[in-house]
């Protein structure tokens, strides 16, 4: 979603704003702009669509300043234009603010500020902010930001600037995240890491109701009363080229490419590769508390809910433990039923999604214990839940999620392995062989990734289609589950999936001649079944590619074959995804699609 960078310091601030500004360019945005305080005024530069517009606007306007903001918007509130691109000023042109987040009772606040003569400039909730700050400015922009927070309904994250104070820079936040560093020359504040990783590694988390006020060398933090706060800094130990493409053409190709590593980091993590035992002090659930799970509700959005659907599986598998995985847009407003003893796993790879945080604290509040499994250190769900466990994926910059949600499955696969060991369900040696068998994922997902040209030139056969289903059975079908929500974000065709018995029920109606199928075909349990099912669409037309280990001959003599590793059925979702990605991506290449940024998508999703 939209972005926040700032600094005040000793350097021309435009180019570091622009920078950090592209390091954010992942995040989706529609409009950009920055603000300087320049000769005791406010001076703007904005431009609708890519940076690359904005860059141009300054290079034939130019600005100048050492105090800046800087924002890439994702339209919330009035059409991406250039009146409605950050940074807004107030009717006086005082003070300019960027904000990420919605003001949900902007519509009021403005009808009563039109009432008192304040005339807007855009349609934006955001100039709301502004244009209160503006009017009830009153010599402090500390003072003043104390009378107007209070009045805004919704979430924000802010960056002020004030023209009468020149060096300084202001910022505050409430349900949306904001970080704040001090650089060699100068303080920083940024809605997301990359942003200012290049300056500094030490970064400030803001909480809600913090203000930070900036000046070149000190960074002085208070709370919602106005006390002065101690804060302690979180030491950032990846590095840019960790936010670098490393020579592939996507941020999406080299993060499929990553998975091996990724596995292999997270198991070296979690488990003690020389004993081949679970690090037991890494594990969410004590032995005792294992023991007493009775439920256990998942919960996430999007790719995060669809590896809460393989956790759920393995959890009622292996571990005998009843289990829910529910989207948390949905769970938080449906009034759930939630048992005392309930534990809640919520997944979230940038740990700031909106209802993912509104779910936990929905658990939080109930008094339910949550764990949490998450990319991001330092984020808004990493810092409230009773228990993270970290993907130890790195920072994903593309904004459709790969190589998180091979790690959040991995995470999935050491926690209903722990909890069933620990529940009696597992002996010392099952546990011991399955630990060897997730050994061995990373050595496979790479010769996944090293088949990849049979997968281009699938992609490449069927570049014509206009739509494809995915079917598949068990985990398979929330297999399907992702690798249709892959192919549709990332190269715009549509696409479905269905649990396979399913589509007599009513889907198989759209089969005809020449139909894009693909089956997920990893399960033994159910392999016959699935078969079945794929015959059914193949005798009425349709086009089927099987993802499959050691195919059965009847499979590979009828359908094109993916073929990929053998591994137990319940780790082969591991393996089975990784061509899906694959796939998403060369169709949208062939189309031409702006793969790391989707049309209409944001890699983090800070707006309910
Ligand atoms: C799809 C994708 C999204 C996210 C969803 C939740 O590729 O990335 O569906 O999975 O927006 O995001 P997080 O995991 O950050 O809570």
């Amino acid at each position: 979603m939209c972005g926040i960078v700032g600094y005040v310091g000793r350097e021309d601030c435009i180019a570091l704003l622009l920078k950090g500004l592209e390091r954010l360019e992942y995040r989706g945005y529609d409009s950009a702009g920055v603000a300087v305080i320049e000769d005791g005024g406010i001076s703007l530069r904005k431009a609708k669509g890519r940076l690359a517009n904005l860059q141009e606007e300054i290079g034939v306007n130019p600005l100048k300043g050492f105090t800046g903001i800087g924002h890439t918007r994702w339209a919330t509130h009035g059409e991406p234009s250039f009146i409605n691109a950050h940074p807004h000023v107030d009717i006086h042109g005082r003070l300019a603010i960027v904000h990420n987040g919605i003001i949900e009772n902007y519509f009021s606040l403005r009808k009563s500020l039109e009432q008192k003569g304040i005339r807007f400039a855009s349609q934006t909730d955001t100039e709301v902010i502004a244009q209160l700050l503006g009017f009830y400015y009153d010599g402090d922009m500390l003072t003043t930001l104390y009378r107007v927070l209070p009045m805004l309904e919704g979430s924000f994250a802010l960056g002020v600037l004030d023209a009468a104070c020149p060096d300084k820079l202001y910022c505050t936040r409430k349900g949306n995240p904001l970080i704040v560093g001090q650089g060699e020359t100068g303080s920083f504040i940024a809605s997301d890491i990359p942003a200012i990783l290049e300056y500094t590694r030490d970064i400030y988390f803001m909480d809600d109701y913090d203000i930070a006020v900036l000046s070149r060398d000190t960074i002085r933090f208070y709370d919602e009363m106005g006390n002065e706060l101690r804060k302690e800094s979180t030491h950032i130990d990846w590095d840019m080229e960790a936010a670098e493409k490393d020579g592939y053409a996507h941020f999406m190709l080299k993060e499929i490419h990553q998975q091996p590593k990724v596995i292999q980091d997270t198991l070296n993590h979690y488990v003690n590769m020389e004993t081949m035992e679970i690090r037991r002090e890494t594990m969410p659930f004590s032995p005792e508390q294992a023991k007493a799970l009775t439920k256990v509700t998942l919960l996430g959005c999007g790719t995060a809910y669809h590896a809460g659907l393989v956790g759920k599986s393995l959890l009622e598998n292996l571990a005998k433990i009843r289990t829910t995985a529910d989207v948390a847009s949905e769970y938080r407003y449906r009034e759930p039923l939630i048992d005392k003893d309930e534990a809640f796993i919520v997944i979230s790879q940038s740990g700031e999604t909106a209802d993912t945080i509104a779910a936990m604290r929905l658990a939080k509040a109930n008094g339910n214990r949550v764990v949490a499994l998450c990319n991001v250190i330092g984020s808004t769900i990493a810092r409230e839940a009773d228990t993270v466990m970290y993907t130890l994926a790195g920072p994903e910059i593309a904004v459709a999620s790969t190589k998180a949600y091979v790690a959040q499955l991995l995470l999935f696969e050491l926690i209903a392995l722990d909890t069933a060991h620990q529940r009696g369900y597992l002996s010392d040696e099952q546990m011991k062989e399955a630990l060897q068998a997730l050994a061995r994922l990373p050595e496979k997902a790479d010769a996944v990734i090293q088949a990849k040209e049979k997968i281009q030139y699938f992609a490449s056969q069927s570049s014509n289609c206009k739509s494809v289903f995915f079917i598949g059975r068990l985990l398979d079908y929330y297999l399907a589950m992702e690798a249709a929500l892959k192919l549709k974000e990332v190269s715009y065709i549509h696409s479905e999936s269905y649990a396979a018995g399913e589509l007599k029920h009513g889907t198989i109606a759209l089969i005809e001649e020449g139909t894009l199928v693909v089956a997920m075909a990893t399960q033994h349990k159910v392999l016959g079944k699935l078969i079945s099912n794929i015959e059914e669409v193949r005798v009425r037309g349709a086009k089927v590619i099987a993802v499959a280990a050691n195919p059965p001959q009847m499979l590979s003599e009828s359908v094109a074959i993916l073929e990929i590793p053998e591994a137990p059925d319940a780790m082969a979702p591991l393996l089975a995804i990784i061509p899906m990605q694959l796939f998403a991506y060369y169709m949208a290449l062939q189309k031409g699609c702006d793969i790391d940024k989707p049309r209409n998508l944001a890699k983090s999703v800070t707006v309910e």
